[in-house]
């Protein structure tokens, strides 16, 4: 299969709302929730998108021609590039049909270890769904990050048992979850964490814990401060608050101060290997793609999800190599313009 026919067949296959764009910028998406659109104006989703769009490389062409290394140890995994796909949940209420969340997270999970990189699962009302990705986490020798939302105490030590139970190895928690309409007033109870509160939980966790949802300095470091070994800077895509700013105008100040001491990661309108280059040179030590795996699935199950990552692959690599970069330890930021 090719990129453009896992689009086309997904065009047929993900729903009412979503139209599977030659490029997701969350265009013609914009604000449909449910759907895979942008809570408010449905601004921030093309803003994430378009930032990355405004971002310029400066290409170094006298160097060694080399081979081009995009091998990425996380939390002792070796993968083949510092990608992974994103966790989305509720599949059926934003893309139809076609899966139940359970089965998209089997397919998912599962191709992206074939792949070489991991996914991170959604979690929601349903305790099966984040049970059953974490099985499917545990099969696939730990490649996978369950990532669970931030419900009151109980729910989530319950959760997080099971998590650990299964043979997961690195949890992530969607704090920012508090801000989604889907969430408000449902039993189990959810919503945001104090610093206090999130350590409680990093610590009777016990394995490495990630925070998504980052998007400030400030942010960036009580997420240092209650524990966790990295951050994703997101702002889900703009489902949780509108009118905030991209994920790239954020990422350099955020890398700038918790840069080594956690693992940073950014998602939001990355699309391509050239936008992974660049958000490693703003800071980023690893990037996520949500929607565009959906798309994958959806378009091409297990092989669609090998096209898309074999796409970004070559890619990075070329972006890489027109750098003049030959490992993602020499990407810097002086390769931006
Ligand atoms: C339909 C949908 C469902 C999502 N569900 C979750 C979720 O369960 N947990 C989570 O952490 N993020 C969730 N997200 C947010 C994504 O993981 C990601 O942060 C966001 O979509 C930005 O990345 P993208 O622009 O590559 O899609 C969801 C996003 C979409 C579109």
């Amino acid at each position: 299969m090719t990129y453009q026919e896992v689009l086309q067949a997904a065009r047929t296959y993900s729903g009412p709302y979503c139209k599977a764009c030659p490029v997701c910028n969350g265009r013609a998406c914009g604000s449909t929730m449910p759907g895979p659109g942008a809570k408010g104006s449905g601004t921030v989703a093309i803003r994430n998108y378009e930032a990355w769009q405004n971002v310029c490389l400066n290409m170094d062409t006298i160097c060694e021609n080399g081979p081009v290394d995009t091998a990425f140890t996380f939390f002792g995994e070796r993968y083949d590039l510092p990608v992974f796909a994103g966790p989305v949940g509720a599949v059926k209420l934003h893309y139809g049909d076609k899966f139940t969340d359970m089965e998209y997270n089997e397919i998912l999970v599962d191709a992206c270890a074939k792949a070489g990189i991991a996914a991170f699962t959604g979690d929601g009302t349903d305790p099966t769904v984040f049970d059953a990705a974490s099985k499917a986490i545990g099969r696939n020798g730990g490649k996978g990050i369950p990532t669970v939302k931030p419900w009151d105490k109980d729910t989530l030590f319950a959760k997080l048992d099971a998590a650990k139970a299964s043979g997961a190895k690195v949890f992530a928690m969607d704090i920012d979850a508090a801000g989604l309409p889907f969430l408000k007033g449902l039993n189990p109870p959810a919503g945001s964490k104090t610093v206090a509160e999130l350590r409680e939980v990093i610590e009777y966790a016990g394995v490495p814990f990630i925070i998504k949802g980052i998007m400030t300095v400030k942010g960036a470091k009580k997420a240092l401060e209650a524990g966790a070994a990295g951050i994703v800077v997101s702002n889900h895509g703009g489902r949780v608050q509108d009118g905030v700013p991209s994920t790239a105008a954020v990422l350099p100040a955020i890398a700038d101060a918790v840069k080594g001491q956690m693992v940073i990661m950014v998602d939001g309108g990355i699309r391509s290997g050239v936008d992974v280059c660049k958000a490693l040179a703003l800071g980023a030590d690893a990037c996520i793609l949500a929607r565009p795996y959906v798309t994958a699935v959806y378009g091409g199950g297990a092989e669609g999800v090998k096209v898309l990552t074999d796409k970004l692959k070559g890619e990075l690599q070329d972006t890489m190599a027109m750098c003049g970069v030959h490992s993602l330890k020499e990407i810097s930021r002086d390769m931006i313009f």
